[in-house]
């Protein structure tokens, strides 16, 4: 299985912090926040990753990781505009060669191990899906026993309280699903359309995230995925 963090966009909701640098590296505690998805890869064995950035800051952020992970086998891809999380996982189809992916948003902090979760993984798609209380942000699943019936982007009106997290585990026939999508209303190429294709082809699944899960792309969730990393201790590279 192979890796991929998207960093792409343009982090406009963390303000000021993202005209000087990269959305991903701005602190979280007391590291970039890429290194919480990187440490999430990573906790689940993978260690070929491509990363998708943004073209603004895009240096800064290959110049970190490759001085701070030489371990790592980094693959960079850079997104040139931003069209939305399905466009920027397309970048990644001829890295991937076939293999099944595990896609990570580079704004979203797990402290949980999912190593077990994906090891029997062989195809469809396996989402991640956690409760919470701002429903409205987030992609919602409406589930029906251990059936995900349907996911609806940011609805002002969730049919339910699990959000869907930026944890993704793909077969290869993403790629041929991202080829179909057409652009949202807000003109973006939707990973909430690609997992609905699964959903309807009856191969998704989903697993309910134990431990931690925050996203940290706006100054209040930001706030809250520091809270959490200060006050539990979690230290992403300690793996
Ligand atoms: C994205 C996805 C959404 C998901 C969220 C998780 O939203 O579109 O479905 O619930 O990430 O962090 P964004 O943060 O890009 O608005």
């Amino acid at each position: 299985m192979k890796g991929v963090i998207l960093a792409g966009g343009k982090g406009t909701r963390l303000g000021r912090h993202t005209l000087v640098t990269n959305k991903h590296l701005v602190a979280v505690g007391k590291y970039p926040m890429i290194e919480y998805p990187l440490a999430t890869l990573r906790r689940m064995g993978v260690n070929d990753i491509t990363v998708v950035t943004g073209a603004e800051h895009a240096g800064a952020i290959v110049n970190y990781l490759i001085h701070a992970h030489p371990g790592v086998d980094f693959t960079f891809k850079v997104q040139k505009e931003a069209g939305g999380i399905a466009q920027a996982l397309a970048l990644v189809e001829n890295v991937a060669k076939g293999d099944c992916i595990a896609v990570i948003l580079g704004d979203n902090v797990f402290d949980a191990d999912f190593s077990g979760d994906v090891k029997d993984f062989k195809d469809g798609a396996l989402l991640f899906v956690k409760e919470v209380l701002d429903a409205q942000r987030f992609g919602v699943a409406e589930v029906q026993g251990s059936r995900i019936v349907s996911i609806e982007e940011k609805p002002k009106m969730p049919k339910s309280n699990l959000a869907v997290t930026g944890l993704y585990v793909f077969d290869s026939s993403v790629f041929d699903k991202i080829k179909t999508l057409k652009p949202s209303a807000r003109g973006e190429f939707e990973i909430t359309d690609v997992n609905n294709l699964y959903i309807k082809d009856g191969n998704a699944s989903y697993r309910v995230v134990r431990g931690f899960w925050s996203d940290a792309g706006t100054h209040q969730s930001r706030n809250h995925a520091e809270k959490f990393v200060e006050e539990s201790g979690y230290d992403p590279l300690q793996f």
